[in-house]
C-alpha cells in the first residue's frame, strides 16, 4: 500500500510506529521500499554522509533534486520526502514556494521537509497552500549548527522546552503534515507527541515518538565520522563492504578474478580468422 499523509495520519491515530530512514540513490531506495519503510527521507546530511562535506551547509538544490529523483525512481509504496537545503527557504516565502515545487516538478518528491519552528511558519502556509505537504524539523536543527554553537540535546531548560512545544503547535497550525524533533529529551518529545495531532518521527527523541528516523549509512554501520548517542547499528554492512573490496582486490591481484563463468565466449573460428 502507498503511504500518503492520510496514511500517516491514521498510522499516528492507530498507534501503529511510521518508519522512516534517509534514502539518497536509487538501489538504496529499492530496498527499503522492499523492506516496507515507509518514508524514505532525502536529508540534507547527504552533505556529509554521500559528498563529505564537514556538515549540511554547502548542500545545494541541484543536489537535492538529483538525489530526491534517484530516489523517486526507486520508490513504489513509500512517501518519498526531500529536505530544503540551506538558504532555499530561509530567504523569502517566495524562495520557500518556488524550491518546494522543484523538488516536487523535478525530483518528484511527495513532500518537503525544512528546518525551523514559529519562524518558518509563513514559509510552510504558503507552500501548503500551493498543495504541497510539509514536515518541521524542530530542536537540534543541523543547518542552524553555527548559531547553536555545535550539536547539542536542545529543550533542556524550561523555557527552551516551552518555546519547542509552542514551535510544534504553530508549524501545526500552519499546516504541517508532521514534525521530525532532532535531539530533544524523550519526556518533552513525549508531550509534544500528545500535544499535536500531526505524526512526530523522532531521531535522538526517545520511543514516545509516533516514529523514528535514522540516517541510513548510521544505521547500517557505514559512517564513522561522528556517531551520535542515540544512533544504534542495527548491521555492521561497512565492514562487511570493507572485506568485500579487499576480497576482490586480492582475486584480482592472484588472476582468480574473473572466473570461467565470469567471461564471454567467442568461436575458435571466429578468433582463427583474426591471425
Ligand atoms: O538531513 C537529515 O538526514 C535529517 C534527519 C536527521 C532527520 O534531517
Amino acid at each position: 500500500m502507498k503511504t500518503t499523509v492520510s496514511t500517516l495520519k491514521k498510522q499516528k491515530e492507530n498507534g501503529d510506529k511510521i518508519t522512516m530512514l534517509t534514502c539518497y540513490d536509487y538501489s538504496m531506495a529499492k530496498l527499503m521500499d522492499a523492506a516496507g519503510i515507509e518514508i524514505l527521507l532525502i536529508g540534507d546530511s547527504l552533505g556529509n554522509t554521500m559528498l563529505g562535506y564537514e556538515n549540511t551547509l554547502p548542500v545545494t538544490m541541484e543536489d537535492m533534486i538529483a538525489h530526491t529523483a534517484a530516489v523517486s525512481r526507486g520508490a513504489k509504496n513509500a512517501f518519498v520526502l526531500a529536505d530544503m537545503p540551506f538558504m532555499s527557504y530561509q530567504t523569502s516565502v517566495y524562495d520557500a514556494v518556488l524550491n518546494a515545487g522543484r523538488l516536487m516538478k523535478e525530483g518528484h518528491a511527495h513532500g518537503v521537509k525544512l528546518e525551523g519552528g514559529a519562524r518558518v511558519c509563513p514559509q510552510i502556509e504558503a507552500i501548503v497552500a500551493a498543495d504541497i505537504p510539509v514536515c518541521a524539523h524542530i530542536g537540534l536543527t543541523p543547518q542552524s549548527i553555527n548559531a547553536f554553537g555545535g550539536f547539542k540535546v536542545q529543550g533542556k531548560s524550561e523555557e527552551a522546552a516551552r518555546q519547542l512545544v509552542e514551535d510544534a503547535k504553530k508549524v501545526e497550525a500552519a499546516g504541517a503534515s508532521m514534525l521530525v524533533m532532532e535531539c530533544v529529551p524523550a519526556k518533552l518529545a513525549e508531550i509534544i507527541t500528545k500535544t499535536v495531532s500531526i505524526p512526530t518521527i523522532g531521531i535522538g527523541a526517545g520511543a514516545g515518538c509516533d516514529g523514528q528516523v535514522l540516517v541510513n549509512q548510521d544505521m547500517l554501520g557505514m559512517f564513522d565520522d561522528f556517531t551520535p548517542k542515540f544512533v544504534k547499528h542495527f548491521a555492521n554492512v561497512g565492514e562487511i563492504m570493507k572485506q568485500a573490496f579487499a576480497d576482490y582486490s586480492a582475486e584480482v591481484k592472484a588472476g582468480t578474478f574473473p572466473a570461467q563463468e565470469h567471461t564471454y565466449a567467442i568461436s575458435d573460428e571466429v578468433i582463427d580468422k583474426l591471425y
